[in-house]
């Protein structure tokens, strides 16, 4: 049995397999309607809960249907509807849970919630986005850039905007598969130097450049998300849009980087903020692969937690 909570604690080995296995599955499906079963069915007679305590369309409906299309079944749980919103121990929870599920996926605030799940859970536990990292999104990501560039091994990949959860993946991951990370933001909303350190101590490099112009030289992949994420305070986001404004990635940020990099946003985006729509659905977004590739990608994950 093997949880997934972060990239940076999951075996290297495991993860370029998984990512190997996902594009092998996403090949294997080519041209199927999504409703129909893959030939192989490993999930069969598998239930898999999926609790969300933070809102999700790409989250919720890729879990549940790559569950479906491997053979197991799931159930969509709100914390707030259970008794885990209302008091339970998450202790309990957890060990409640094991007695009827095989799996659990939780999106939840703090990331001690996930990490209590893990430690009280008979079976694995999935990290579908805490306040501090979201692995599934950043597996999606680079399934995503092999398919349009090769091995992300030796590329550099540059992070605009807020040193948020999405980017401490990516900082997790660049340990993980060899590749370079610079992040272009303010200093107030720098990654966690924990993160940073631990990239570099796996040998890779991590730059910070409060220039986005400078930051984007050279860059394979330019990466933005939401100035304001899920667990930030509604009251900060005029404070945060006024730091990060010129960190917009537009078409004059573009033509800085490498002619052939490509752009990445987890979504959902607000357009015209973080990112004008003419990057978005210009010839180097490859957002809507990423959000298809959730679906592959953590069906293998899903997969390797399991052992099937
Ligand atoms: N990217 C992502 O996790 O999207 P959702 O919030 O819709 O799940
Ligand atoms: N950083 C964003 C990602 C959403 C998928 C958030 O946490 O709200």
């Amino acid at each position: 049995m093997n949880h997934f909570l972060d990239i940076h604690k999951t075996d290297a080995t495991a993860l370029r397999g998984m990512i190997d296995q996902a594009a092998a599955m996403k090949t294997a499906r080519q041209g199927r309607p999504k409703g129909t079963p893959d030939d192989d069915q490993p999930l069969a007679g598998h239930m898999v809960a999926l609790i969300f305590e933070k809102p999700s369309t790409r989250t919720r409906v890729s879990f549940d249907v790559g569950v479906r299309q491997m053979g197991g079944q799931t159930m969509v749980l709100s914390g707030q509807d259970m008794q885990l919103g209302h008091g339970e121990t998450i202790a309990d929870t957890a060990r409640v849970l094991s007695c009827y599920v095989d799996m659990i996926m939780i999106r939840t605030f703090d990331e001690s919630v996930l990490l209590e799940m893990a430690d009280y859970a008979d079976v694995p536990v999935i990290n579908g986005l805490t306040d501090r990292s979201h692995p599934c999104q950043i597996m999606a990501d680079i399934l995503t850039f092999e398919e349009h560039r090769g091995p992300i091994k030796g590329k550099k990949v540059v992070w605009t905007g807020d040193g948020n959860n999405v980017c401490a993946s990516f900082l997790h991951a660049a340990g993980q598969f060899g590749f370079d990370v610079t992040f272009s933001g303010p200093e107030q909303l720098d990654p966690e130097e924990e993160f940073v350190g631990l990239a570099r101590k796996a040998g890779v490099s991590v730059t910070i450049e409060r220039d986005p112009i400078k930051a984007v030289q050279g860059a394979d992949l330019v990466v933005a998300d939401t100035w304001v994420s899920m667990h930030d305070s509604q009251s900060s986001k005029e404070r945060r849009h006024n730091m990060l404004r010129s960190y917009q990635v537009n078409d004059a940020l573009m033509a800085h980087a490498k002619p052939d990099a490509l752009f990445m946003h987890c979504l959902p985006a607000h357009r015209e903020e973080e990112v004008t729509s003419a990057v978005m659905d210009g010839p180097q977004s490859v957002i809507f692969d990423e959000a298809e590739n959730r679906l592959h990608a953590q069906k293998a994950v899903m997969r390797y937690c399991l052992g099937v």
